[in-house]
C-alpha cells in the first residue's frame, strides 16, 4: 500500500486569506501536486485541518481531497471542531476507528479535546485501540499529539497530557510505528522502545528546538509510507516544489 499522511493544513473560513503569512490553500495545492505525482493508494490526514473550525474550510478542503481521488481518512487535531469537521465527511472521506488494508491495519488514535491545544487520550479511547491493535495485520498508528517530547519546548507544552499511559499500553504490541502530526517539524526516533515519527505541515514549517514557534523557511511537506505485501515499511519525507 502505498500512503500518505498529510497534517496541519489550517484552512481559514476565508479562501486564500492570509495567515503568520501563509496561503494555506496556495501551500497545500502545491503540496497536493507532489501528492498526485506519488500516486498514493489511501490519504490519512492527521488533524489541525481547519484553523479556524468553520464548516467552510472543511468544506473547501475536502473539495481538495476528493480531487485525489482516492480514500481519504481523517482525524481531528486541536484545532478542528469535531461537529464542523463530521458535518462536511463522505463522498470518499470518513473518520475511521481503523482501516484494514491487508497485511495492514492503520489505527486511527483520537487525542483532541475541545477547546485546548494539548491533548488526551480517554480512557475508553485507550481500550478501543487496545483492542484494535489486537489484530493479525501489522499495525501503524497515527495521532495529531506527539506522545513524547520532541525537543521543542512549545510543541511539548501542548503535546497528549496521557502520553505515556498511551505509550504503556502499546509497548509490547505488535505495532510498527506511531505518527503523529502537530509539530509542524519532522521528528523521529524511538521512546520507551517504541518507534515514533511526525509529519511535517502543509501550512507553515516550525524550526525545531525552539521554546516557541519560529517560521522555518522549508516548503509545505507530507510523510510517505510505503507497507509491502510481507510486513516491509519504508517511510520518508514529501516536499512541495
Ligand atoms: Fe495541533
Amino acid at each position: 500500500m502505498r500512503l500518505i499522511q498529510i497534517s496541519d493544513c489550517h484552512f481559514r473560513a476565508k479562501a486564500n486569506e492570509l495567515r503568520y503569512g501563509q496561503n494555506a490553500d496556495a501551500n497545500l495545492e502545491r503540496m497536493l501536486s507532489q501528492v498526485r505525482a506519488w500516486r498514493p493508494d489511501r490519504i490519512v490526514a492527521t488533524g489541525d485541518l481547519a484553523d479556524t473550525a468553520s464548516v467552510e474550510a472543511y468544506e473547501r478542503l475536502f473539495e481538495r481531497f476528493r480531487s485525489l481521488a482516492c480514500p481519504v481518512h481523517v482525524l481531528a487535531g486541536n484545532h478542528d471542531d469535531l461537529g464542523a469537521m463530521r458535518s462536511q465527511l463522505g463522498q470518499g472521506i470518513d473518520q475511521p476507528l481503523w482501516i484494514d488494508h491487508p497485511p495492514w491495519r492503520l489505527v486511527m488514535i483520537n487525542s483532541h479535546v475541545d477547546g485546548q491545544p494539548w491533548g488526551r487520550v480517554s480512557r475508553e479511547e485507550l481500550k478501543r485501540v487496545e483492542q484494535a491493535i489486537d489484530c493479525p495485520h501489522h499495525v501503524v498508528a497515527f495521532v495529531h499529539h506527539p506522545p513524547a517530547p520532541v525537543g521543542s519546548p512549545w510543541a511539548d507544552r501542548q503535546g497528549l497530557t496521557n502520553g505515556n499511559e498511551l505509550v504503556n499500553m502499546l509497548l509490547n504490541k505488535p505495532i510498527e510505528l506511531l505518527s503523529f502530526g502537530h509539530i509542524h517539524h519532522l521528528w523521529q526516533g524511538r521512546y520507551r522502545g517504541l518507534k515514533m515519527v511526525s509529519a511535517p505541515a502543509t501550512f507553515s514549517q516550525a524550526k525545531p528546538g525552539c521554546t516557541r514557534f519560529i517560521d522555518d523557511d522549508r516548503p509545505p511537506g507530507a510523510r510517505w509510507f510505503e507497507l509491502g505485501e510481507n510486513g516491509e515499511l519504508a517511510s520518508g519525507v514529501l516536499r512541495a516544489l
